[in-house]
């Protein structure tokens, strides 16, 4: 296999900005593309060569830029559009590529567009889902994903518009050319700009099941069967491929809830000749501690972990390209969850092992390259996700107290992955000079960049020799892939092989010694990898220390 005819994507390492939250240049408390033109050195040593950018543009914040009030600009929080150019052009200077979300199932309720729809008569209304309700009721039962019924209703023109998630996101209808075409060049507008591509908000959601009279159809449940993965996602994704996308080479990844090994293949089969995205973030993987959602919590589950992994790293083979990640600005911080804070560094050593030696393309979020953990808030005030407010505005009807509701957002929010990035020990982590917009985690006087680049030994440091070793390696890109104990609750043994190579990935999880035993055919292995002191020349047994990793390497 040729490495240098692959795309760049897929031997590239993505680093996610999270804006807000990464580094304010300018002092005013909010991360900023000064504070990101100062951090370009930084991710690059890291081994990183591409940025996703979760929203840049101008948006209410409802939903921290995934409502987005103006798809042709920046933030003025941020930044503006030359200053956008700027971070592109010094991407460039170091070989790094950007891709910018891009959110096109919903706009704000603030975007011009949605404000023209509130008039029945405007061409503006078909952008969007308008319905008559049934007298006061809502024209069906479908809840959002953030809270309560998925439509809201306009005094006004008493005429309800639809909101999969909070009501100041409303849903824009793929099914009108004209919102097909402000996608298309929307999309345009950035490539031009110089941008490689883009990450895909809830992309299988752009289609919504229409047919009855007076608007959707009245389903059971949620109604979330009836704007998941309809057939239409994939004739819109087509369109916007060949309209937009493929004149400019770009490269997508599209996010979906859901989302199972064969049906992203639908999608992003290479085989196929019918793929519409390059690569598919899937939760599966995500759940290994929680029922469908990280609010309900579940004890974590190694084997539905590697069941996951497995599956997509199976299945996948030979037809589409895996996108690997542990981390983003919507889950809580992963040590926290997979690992143990008691056992922070080696526990996020072997999390890195585990998901950056499979057959992908990485994606590291944040601060977990630093091991950042979750915070603890002592009151919902404390909070800045919509979803933490709705989630306790449903909750007190039940009457559940904020004391028992912290026990879950402390260990469950979106607002974890949110606190602002640690660079130093200094006032405010060294995020900003002025007032942070959201609370600093107390732990900064360990936990930060600067600490973690001095010692040699840090998480960063195992970051970077990973993404050094797996760079434009063949084993890892294209090794077969066997895990060798799939039922086992607390260790995660597998194999990657490609041609008279081999690499046996041995991780312990859990804080109790565990007895470990070499597999057959490594006795000559040389040690490539560990988080604790281990022989250089395997040994048949050992008694692995908590979350203990050994990485072997034959030939
Ligand atoms: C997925 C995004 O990652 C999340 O942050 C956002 O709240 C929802 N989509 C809605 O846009």
């Amino acid at each position: 296999m040729d490495i240098s005819t692959l795309p760049w994507w897929k031997t590239a390492a993505f680093y996610q900005i999270w804006p807000r939250s990464f580094k304010d240049g300018n002092g005013d408390g909010i991360g900023d593309l000064q504070g990101v033109l100062e951090k370009l050195d930084y991710i690059k040593d890291l081994g990183c060569d591409a940025i996703w950018f979760s929203p840049l543009y101008p948006s209410p914040n409802a939903d921290y830029g995934y409502d987005i009030a103006d798809y042709r600009d920046i933030h003025p929080e941020y930044g503006d559009l030359e200053l956008f150019k700027q971070v592109i052009a010094a991407c460039r200077e170091r070989g790094i590529k950007v891709v910018v979300d891009l959110v096109v199932n919903h706009t704000s309720d603030e975007h011009p567009w949605f404000k023209a729809s509130l008039d029945p008569t405007s061409p503006y209304r078909e952008y969007y889902f308008w319905r008559e309700g049934h007298e006061d009721k809502p024209p069906n039962n479908w809840l959002s994903v953030f809270e309560g019924k998925a439509w809201e209703l306009d005094p006004d023109t008493q005429t309800w518009y639809l909101h999969v998630f909070a009501k100041k996101q409303p849903d824009l209808n793929h099914e009108n050319p004209k919102v097909r075409e402000e996608v298309k060049d929307i999309m345009r507008f950035w490539l031009e700009m110089g941008v490689d591509g883009f990450r895909e908000d809830v992309i299988t959601y752009i289609a919504k099941r229409e047919g009855l009279p007076n608007g959707l159809p009245l389903p059971v449940g949620t109604g979330i069967e009836h704007y998941t993965g309809l057939p239409k996602v994939k004739e819109y994704l087509k369109e916007y491929r060949e309209g937009a996308l493929l004149p400019y080479d770009a490269f997508t990844v599209g996010e979906a809830p859901m989302m199972t090994p064969e049906k992203a293949l639908e999608y992003i089969d290479e085989t196929a000749g019918s793929k519409t995205l390059d690569l598919m973030f899937h939760f599966q993987h995500m759940e290994a501690d929680s029922l469908l959602t990280d609010w309900v919590p579940l004890p974590f589950n190694l084997i539905k972990l590697k069941r996951a992994f497995n599956a997509w790293q199976q299945k996948m083979r030979g037809k589409g390209w895996n996108a690997l990640y542990i981390e983003n600005h919507d889950h809580p911080r992963i040590i926290s969850r997979y690992g143990s804070e008691k056992y922070r560094v080696e526990s996020g050593k072997t999390l890195a092992a585990m998901y950056l030696l499979q057959s992908g393309t990485p994606f590291i979020y944040q601060g977990q390259e630093i091991g950042m953990v979750n915070t603890e808030f002592g009151s919902v005030d404390e909070s800045k996700d919509v979803l933490t407010y709705n989630n306790w505005r449903m909750v007190q009807k039940v009457r559940l107290s904020e004391h028992n509701f912290l026990k879950i957002a402390n260990r469950r929010s979106r607002d974890h992955a949110r606190t602002p990035m640690q660079w130093t020990a200094e006032k405010n982590a060294g995020f900003t000079s002025g007032t942070p917009w959201f609370a600093v985690n107390k732990n900064y006087p360990e936990i930060n960049a600067t600490a973690a680049l001095r010692d040699e030994n840090s998480l960063w440091h195992w970051y970077q020799k990973l993404l050094a070793y797996r760079k434009n390696n063949p084993l890892v890109l294209f090794g077969t892939y066997l895990d060798l104990a799939p039922l086992d609750p607390h260790r995660y043994i597998y194999v990657r092989e490609y041609a008279n190579q081999k690499l046996l990935v041995m991780l312990a999880f859990g804080e109790k010694p565990l007895k470990m035993k070499l597999p057959e055919g490594f006795g000559n292995a040389k040690l490539l990898f560990s988080n604790y002191a281990a022989p250089e020349t395997p040994e048949d047994t050992y008694t692995a220390r908590p979350y203990e990793c050994r990485v072997y390497q034959v030939g």
